[in-house]
């Protein structure tokens, strides 16, 4: 789908989101030939640089962060013809005026908050000042959208007083994930597994988000927030909520978030009993938590498990067992949806015998899995094995694979579509800090401290024992 031509400013130009992840990404978009001729992008940010000096960061960024052999001359060169650079304060009055010079009439005009979210209200109150909140134009907001029920209404709030919500665009990055869209193609694009798709064929869900990284380096910011606020209430709601959500009319932006707004909803308190919070230790030449955050008394989780309820007509009695955590024993994540057995097996009992289940794996490595069983090839009669359909995106896609946009490639494209398909409304944030919040209060009324795992591990052992209780298990953690 083709773009309009745009003015996008980031604030916050010379940060690590932005050189790590937007600046390659829109320079990547501009290699697959998907910015428009008249595409500008516009730094802000409070570093002494004029554009030249801030186009050398671009390129420096670029050559890091992109594969070499995607880092050509030519398109380097054009792409930083794009690039202008302006010193604007969030907070004091230098540079507005000369931004609001630099957008050009009939563009789309999109503005990039890459920056802590303690500075969201005052860039949106001087755009306001400046004369930028135009009506066509859109603001995009990093995560962490709040901390709490409290401080994301009272951003919503601040927004809401010099934007309409069709130009906000919260963004949750595992909602342009690949692999995520995917899931919904899976279950809306098939005939064969919606009919499935509920308590009566569906045993268990499991949602892992494993990562190998430790906190060291961002220690400050999530030492207050920990895996439930870091990663539960966004990232893995999301995933829940596309995988619970009923079939919505079209794949359009309020048909989706509606359906997702209701999941959320319907989601039950969690008992204290189902939930399992880790923080890692030392070892394997890492250094602990405590160490990484620099908080020795620190009770922070840095890994939880959690087993939860969706109250609907599609769910009842189907646990979601979700787990997250850093410096476990790889980087995966995926979802895997187990079938219940058939309700007679005509061969006898068989060792070794295991339900259908179809793993989304969401990375590394895109892929979907079926499980099935099948008869064991040879004479010996009726022994029932288990083998996977197994499709990775590389092998199955081939070449191709390799130009599919990241997730913030994806995303920032469709803030200049004007897509929100993909972003949080303001109400579904609100709803799934709602459910957050006595879940972390009731464990910082009780005092609760998280149990210690060891580096390199799949988490605290307690979390094993959150499914072993059921007559589950937890899918190993496997690079
Ligand atoms: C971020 C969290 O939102 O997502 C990080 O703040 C986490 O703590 C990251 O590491 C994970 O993202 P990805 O894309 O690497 O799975």
């Amino acid at each position: 789908i083709p773009v309009d031509p745009f003015d996008l400013v980031i604030f916050g130009a010379t940060g690590d989101l932005a050189t790590r992840k937007i600046l390659p990404g829109l320079y990547r978009r501009d290699l697959a030939g998907q910015l428009p001729e008249a595409a500008r992008i516009i730094g802000a940010a409070r570093s002494e640089f004029d554009d030249g000096a801030w186009r050398s960061e671009v390129r420096a960024a670029i050559t890091e962060h992109v594969p070499a052999d995607r880092v050509h001359a030519a398109a380097l060169d054009r792409f930083m013809a794009r690039l202008s650079y302006v010193r604007v304060d969030a907070t004091g009055e230098d540079g507005w005026q000369e931004l609001a010079q630099k957008m050009r009439p009939g563009m789309v005009h999109a503005f990039y908050f890459s920056v802590g979210p303690g500075l969201f209200g005052d860039l949106a109150h001087r755009l306001h000042r400046h004369g930028m909140n135009s009506d066509g134009c859109r603001i995009v907001v990093e995560k962490p959208f709040g901390h709490d029920l409290a401080s994301a209404r009272a951003l919503n709030a601040t927004l809401a007083a010099h934007f309409d919500e069709q130009q906000i665009y919260r963004i949750d990055h595992y909602l342009g994930k690949e692999t995520v869209q995917n899931l919904m193609a899976v279950r809306f694009g098939n005939m064969l597994f919606e009919p499935l798709w509920n308590a009566q064929y569906v045993d268990h869900i499991q949602i892992t988000v494993a990562e190998a990284v430790g906190v060291a380096g961002r220690g400050g910011y999530y030492d207050k927030s920990g895996a439930m606020r870091d990663m539960v209430q966004n990232h893995m709601m999301q995933l829940l909520c596309l995988i619970a959500m009923e079939p919505p009319y079209a794949f359009e932006p309020d048909a989706v978030r509606d359906e997702k707004l209701k999941v959320i909803r319907a989601l039950d308190p969690v008992a204290p009993a189902d939930i399992v919070r880790g923080q890692y230790g030392a070892g394997n030449g890492h250094a602990s938590y405590v160490d990484d955050v620099d908080n020795p008394k620190s009770f922070t989780e840095s890994y939880i498990a959690l087993k939860a309820h969706v109250s609907s007509w599609r769910w009842k009695g189907t646990p979601f067992y979700l787990r997250t955590g850093k410096r476990l024993r790889a980087r995966t994540s995926e979802i895997a949806i187990t079938f219940k057995d058939p309700p007679h097996s005509i061969f006898g009992e068989q060792e070794g015998q295991r339900s259908n289940a179809l793993v989304i794996r969401l990375q590394p490595n895109e892929g979907i899995k079926l499980k099935v069983t099948i008869k064991e090839p040879g004479p010996g009669g009726m022994r029932l094995i288990e083998v996977p359909l197994d499709m990775s995106f590389a092998e199955a896609l081939g070449p191709g694979a390799e130009d599919i946009p990241d997730a913030y490639e994806r995303l920032i494209m469709d803030v200049i579509r004007g897509n929100q398909t993909l972003f949080m409304r303001g109400d579904e944030v609100e709803a799934a800090w709602a459910w957050t919040d006595p879940i972390v209060a009731a464990w910082q009324a009780r005092g609760d401290r998280p149990q210690p795992y060891d580096p390199g591990s799949s988490g605290p052992e307690d979390a094993l024992m959150l499914m072993h209780r059921d007559g589950r298990r937890w899918r190993e953690v496997r690079p």
